[in-house]
Protein backbone atom coordinates (compact mmCIF):
# COMPACT_ATOMS: atom_id res chain seq x y z
CA UNK A 1 0.00 0.00 0.00
CA UNK A 2 2.63 2.34 0.92
CA UNK A 3 6.23 2.11 0.33
CA UNK A 4 9.39 4.40 0.82
CA UNK A 5 12.27 2.97 -1.03
CA UNK A 6 15.45 4.76 0.45
CA UNK A 7 13.79 8.52 0.86
CA UNK A 8 15.75 11.21 2.17
CA UNK A 9 14.03 14.67 2.16
CA UNK A 10 16.45 17.62 2.62
CA UNK A 11 15.10 21.07 3.01
CA UNK A 12 16.23 24.25 1.22
CA UNK A 13 17.90 25.38 3.65
CA UNK A 14 20.31 22.02 4.14
CA UNK A 15 18.05 21.14 6.72
CA UNK A 16 17.78 17.15 7.06
CA UNK A 17 14.10 16.29 7.71
CA UNK A 18 14.66 12.33 6.45
CA UNK A 19 17.68 9.91 5.97
CA UNK A 20 17.51 6.91 4.07
CA UNK A 21 14.02 5.73 5.24
CA UNK A 22 12.74 2.45 3.94
CA UNK A 23 9.36 0.86 5.18
CA UNK A 24 6.34 -0.58 3.95
CA UNK A 25 2.63 -0.59 4.83
CA UNK A 26 0.51 -3.49 4.31
CA UNK A 27 -2.85 -2.88 3.19
CA UNK A 28 -4.99 -2.55 6.54
CA UNK A 29 -2.42 -2.05 8.95
CA UNK A 30 -2.45 0.73 11.58
CA UNK A 31 0.96 2.10 11.72
CA UNK A 32 1.74 4.59 14.24
CA UNK A 33 4.76 6.65 13.90
CA UNK A 34 6.56 8.32 16.88
CA UNK A 35 9.40 10.72 17.75
CA UNK A 36 10.38 13.72 19.48
CA UNK A 37 9.38 17.28 17.96
CA UNK A 38 11.27 17.86 14.72
CA UNK A 39 12.30 14.24 14.60
CA UNK A 40 10.48 13.79 10.92
CA UNK A 41 7.41 12.27 11.57
CA UNK A 42 5.33 15.30 9.39
CA UNK A 43 7.44 15.51 6.59
CA UNK A 44 7.14 11.38 6.39
CA UNK A 45 3.75 12.17 6.70
CA UNK A 46 3.74 14.67 3.58
CA UNK A 47 5.76 12.46 1.84
CA UNK A 48 2.74 9.89 1.49
CA UNK A 49 0.28 12.75 0.17
CA UNK A 50 3.05 14.21 -1.97
CA UNK A 51 2.75 17.34 -0.33
CA UNK A 52 6.34 17.33 0.11
CA UNK A 53 8.44 15.08 -2.72
CA UNK A 54 11.45 13.50 -1.86
CA UNK A 55 15.09 15.08 -2.30
CA UNK A 56 16.50 11.54 -2.63
CA UNK A 57 14.69 7.72 -3.37
CA UNK A 58 11.02 7.20 -3.91
CA UNK A 59 7.98 6.70 -2.39
CA UNK A 60 5.15 4.35 -3.94
CA UNK A 61 1.32 4.75 -3.32
CA UNK A 62 -0.65 1.44 -4.11
CA UNK A 63 1.97 0.71 -6.31
CA UNK A 64 2.32 3.99 -8.07
CA UNK A 65 5.56 6.29 -8.07
CA UNK A 66 4.52 9.21 -6.62
CA UNK A 67 8.11 11.03 -6.29
CA UNK A 68 7.77 12.95 -9.29
CA UNK A 69 3.85 13.94 -9.46
CA UNK A 70 2.66 16.34 -11.50
CA UNK A 71 0.00 18.99 -9.95
CA UNK A 72 -2.46 17.73 -12.24
CA UNK A 73 -2.41 14.30 -10.80
CA UNK A 74 -2.79 15.29 -7.57
CA UNK A 75 -6.59 15.27 -7.06
CA UNK A 76 -6.56 11.74 -8.42
CA UNK A 77 -3.68 10.50 -5.58
CA UNK A 78 -5.72 12.04 -2.72
CA UNK A 79 -9.07 10.71 -3.78
CA UNK A 80 -7.08 7.50 -1.67
CA UNK A 81 -5.99 9.02 0.93
CA UNK A 82 -7.73 11.41 3.70
CA UNK A 83 -5.82 13.58 5.63
CA UNK A 84 -6.66 14.86 9.25
CA UNK A 85 -4.53 17.75 11.44
CA UNK A 86 -4.14 18.60 14.86
CA UNK A 87 -5.81 22.07 14.04
CA UNK A 88 -9.00 20.16 12.20
CA UNK A 89 -8.62 22.95 9.16
CA UNK A 90 -12.73 23.07 9.17
CA UNK A 91 -14.20 26.30 7.43
CA UNK A 92 -15.89 28.44 10.50
CA UNK A 93 -18.99 29.74 8.16
CA UNK A 94 -20.08 26.89 7.19
CA UNK A 95 -22.34 23.91 8.97
CA UNK A 96 -21.47 20.57 9.45
CA UNK A 97 -22.69 19.30 6.22
CA UNK A 98 -21.72 21.65 4.51
CA UNK A 99 -17.85 21.39 5.71
CA UNK A 100 -18.38 17.74 4.40
CA UNK A 101 -19.84 18.63 1.38
CA UNK A 102 -17.33 21.51 -0.05
CA UNK A 103 -14.98 18.28 0.09
CA UNK A 104 -17.40 16.60 -2.33
CA UNK A 105 -18.44 19.35 -4.30
CA UNK A 106 -14.59 20.12 -4.83
CA UNK A 107 -13.97 16.96 -6.42
CA UNK A 108 -16.78 17.38 -8.70
CA UNK A 109 -19.45 14.42 -6.86
CA UNK A 110 -22.85 15.35 -7.49
CA UNK A 111 -25.45 16.79 -5.51
CA UNK A 112 -27.66 13.61 -5.31
CA UNK A 113 -23.96 12.01 -4.32
CA UNK A 114 -23.92 14.85 -1.62
CA UNK A 115 -27.15 14.79 -0.12
CA UNK A 116 -26.60 10.36 0.09
CA UNK A 117 -23.04 10.38 1.59
CA UNK A 118 -22.66 13.21 3.69
CA UNK A 119 -25.45 11.70 6.56
CA UNK A 120 -23.73 8.10 6.36
CA UNK A 121 -20.30 9.11 6.87
CA UNK A 122 -21.44 11.87 10.03
CA UNK A 123 -23.40 8.94 10.98
CA UNK A 124 -20.39 6.59 11.10
CA UNK A 125 -18.14 9.15 13.24
CA UNK A 126 -21.46 9.92 15.54
CA UNK A 127 -22.12 12.98 14.54
CA UNK A 128 -25.63 12.71 13.15
CA UNK A 129 -27.53 15.31 15.72
CA UNK A 130 -25.01 17.96 14.69
CA UNK A 131 -25.10 18.31 11.07
CA UNK A 132 -26.98 21.36 10.76
CA UNK A 133 -24.43 22.98 13.42
CA UNK A 134 -21.70 25.29 12.60
CA UNK A 135 -18.25 24.45 13.17
CA UNK A 136 -17.56 27.29 15.76
CA UNK A 137 -20.22 25.48 18.33
CA UNK A 138 -18.57 22.01 18.71
CA UNK A 139 -16.10 21.01 21.20
CA UNK A 140 -12.77 20.29 20.08
CA UNK A 141 -13.40 16.59 19.68
CA UNK A 142 -16.29 17.02 17.91
CA UNK A 143 -14.27 19.38 15.42
CA UNK A 144 -11.75 16.47 14.65
CA UNK A 145 -14.93 14.40 14.01
CA UNK A 146 -16.01 16.39 11.32
CA UNK A 147 -12.25 16.42 10.19
CA UNK A 148 -12.33 12.58 10.19
CA UNK A 149 -15.82 12.72 8.22
CA UNK A 150 -14.10 14.66 5.60
CA UNK A 151 -11.06 12.77 5.03
CA UNK A 152 -13.49 9.95 4.79
CA UNK A 153 -16.12 10.85 2.46
CA UNK A 154 -13.79 9.63 -0.51
CA UNK A 155 -13.79 6.58 0.87
CA UNK A 156 -9.97 6.57 0.85
CA UNK A 157 -7.62 3.41 1.22
CA UNK A 158 -5.71 5.19 3.68
CA UNK A 159 -5.88 7.88 6.40
CA UNK A 160 -3.17 10.09 7.37
CA UNK A 161 -3.23 11.62 11.05
CA UNK A 162 -0.70 14.08 11.97
CA UNK A 163 -1.14 14.37 15.50
CA UNK A 164 -4.95 14.32 15.25
CA UNK A 165 -5.30 14.19 19.19
CA UNK A 166 -2.95 17.16 19.68
CA UNK A 167 -5.40 20.18 21.04
CA UNK A 168 -7.24 17.57 22.94
CA UNK A 169 -8.62 16.69 26.00
CA UNK A 170 -7.66 12.74 27.51
CA UNK A 171 -11.71 11.51 26.97
CA UNK A 172 -11.68 13.36 23.09
CA UNK A 173 -8.29 11.60 22.97
CA UNK A 174 -9.63 8.09 23.39
CA UNK A 175 -12.63 9.08 21.41
CA UNK A 176 -10.88 9.66 18.69
CA UNK A 177 -8.41 6.53 18.76
CA UNK A 178 -11.50 4.41 19.08
CA UNK A 179 -12.81 6.16 16.03
CA UNK A 180 -9.54 5.64 13.93
CA UNK A 181 -9.48 2.00 15.32
CA UNK A 182 -13.11 1.63 13.68
CA UNK A 183 -12.48 2.78 10.92
CA UNK A 184 -9.35 0.64 10.41
CA UNK A 185 -11.47 -2.67 11.13
CA UNK A 186 -13.37 -1.25 8.09
CA UNK A 187 -9.97 -1.90 6.15
CA UNK A 188 -8.58 1.49 5.67
CA UNK A 189 -5.02 1.75 6.28
CA UNK A 190 -4.10 4.17 8.96
CA UNK A 191 -0.99 6.18 9.42
CA UNK A 192 -0.99 8.06 12.61
CA UNK A 193 1.66 10.39 13.58
CA UNK A 194 2.12 11.24 18.05
CA UNK A 195 5.00 12.30 20.24
CA UNK A 196 2.20 10.22 22.71
CA UNK A 197 3.18 7.14 24.05
CA UNK A 198 0.01 6.80 25.81
CA UNK A 199 -1.68 7.19 22.40
CA UNK A 200 0.55 4.48 20.81
CA UNK A 201 -0.03 2.27 23.79
CA UNK A 202 -3.66 2.92 23.29
CA UNK A 203 -3.79 1.56 19.84
CA UNK A 204 -1.45 -1.03 20.49
CA UNK A 205 -0.36 -2.05 17.35
CA UNK A 206 2.70 -1.43 14.95
CA UNK A 207 5.11 1.31 16.03
CA UNK A 208 7.82 3.74 14.02
CA UNK A 209 9.85 5.44 16.28
CA UNK A 210 11.56 8.23 13.98
CA UNK A 211 14.85 9.80 15.54
CA UNK A 212 16.72 12.53 13.58
CA UNK A 213 15.65 11.54 10.06
CA UNK A 214 16.37 8.08 10.86
CA UNK A 215 13.69 5.01 11.22
CA UNK A 216 15.69 3.81 14.92
CA UNK A 217 12.48 0.96 15.96
CA UNK A 218 9.98 -0.32 14.01
CA UNK A 219 8.12 -2.78 16.43
CA UNK A 220 5.94 -4.82 13.72
CA UNK A 221 4.04 -6.68 16.79
CA UNK A 222 1.40 -5.76 19.24
CA UNK A 223 3.61 -5.47 22.02
CA UNK A 224 4.04 -2.17 23.90
CA UNK A 225 5.72 0.48 23.05
CA UNK A 226 8.63 1.07 25.95
CA UNK A 227 10.99 3.56 25.83
N1 LIG B 1 9.22 23.56 5.26
C1 LIG B 1 10.36 23.34 5.91
N2 LIG B 1 11.49 24.00 5.59
C2 LIG B 1 12.66 23.76 6.23
N3 LIG B 1 12.80 22.87 7.22
C3 LIG B 1 11.72 22.18 7.59
C4 LIG B 1 10.43 22.37 6.96
N4 LIG B 1 9.53 21.54 7.54
C5 LIG B 1 10.22 20.86 8.49
N5 LIG B 1 11.51 21.24 8.53
C6 LIG B 1 12.56 20.68 9.41
O1 LIG B 1 12.60 19.29 9.23
C7 LIG B 1 12.76 18.62 10.48
C8 LIG B 1 11.61 17.64 10.69
O2 LIG B 1 10.41 18.39 10.83
P1 LIG B 1 8.98 17.71 11.01
O3 LIG B 1 7.97 18.79 10.95
O4 LIG B 1 8.86 16.62 10.03
O5 LIG B 1 9.11 17.10 12.48
P2 LIG B 1 8.00 16.45 13.42
O6 LIG B 1 8.55 15.15 13.90
O7 LIG B 1 6.68 16.43 12.73
O8 LIG B 1 7.94 17.47 14.67
P3 LIG B 1 6.70 17.90 15.61
O9 LIG B 1 6.50 16.78 16.61
O10 LIG B 1 7.18 19.14 16.27
O11 LIG B 1 5.50 18.12 14.74
C9 LIG B 1 12.87 19.70 11.53
O12 LIG B 1 14.23 19.93 11.77
C10 LIG B 1 12.23 20.90 10.87
O13 LIG B 1 12.80 22.10 11.34
MG1 LIG C 1 4.85 17.32 13.12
Amino acid sequence: MIFFDNVSKIYNDDSVALKDINFKVKKGEFISIVGQSGAGKSTLLKMIFAEEKPTKGEVFIKGRNISKIKNNKLPILRRHIGVVFQDFKLLDKKTVFENVAFAMEVSGRSDLDIKEDVPQVLEIVGLSDKINNYTTELSGGEKQRVSIARALVHRPDIIVADEPTGNLDLVNTWDIIQLLTKINQYGTTIVLATHDREIVNLVNRRVVTIDNGMITRDQTDKGKYLI
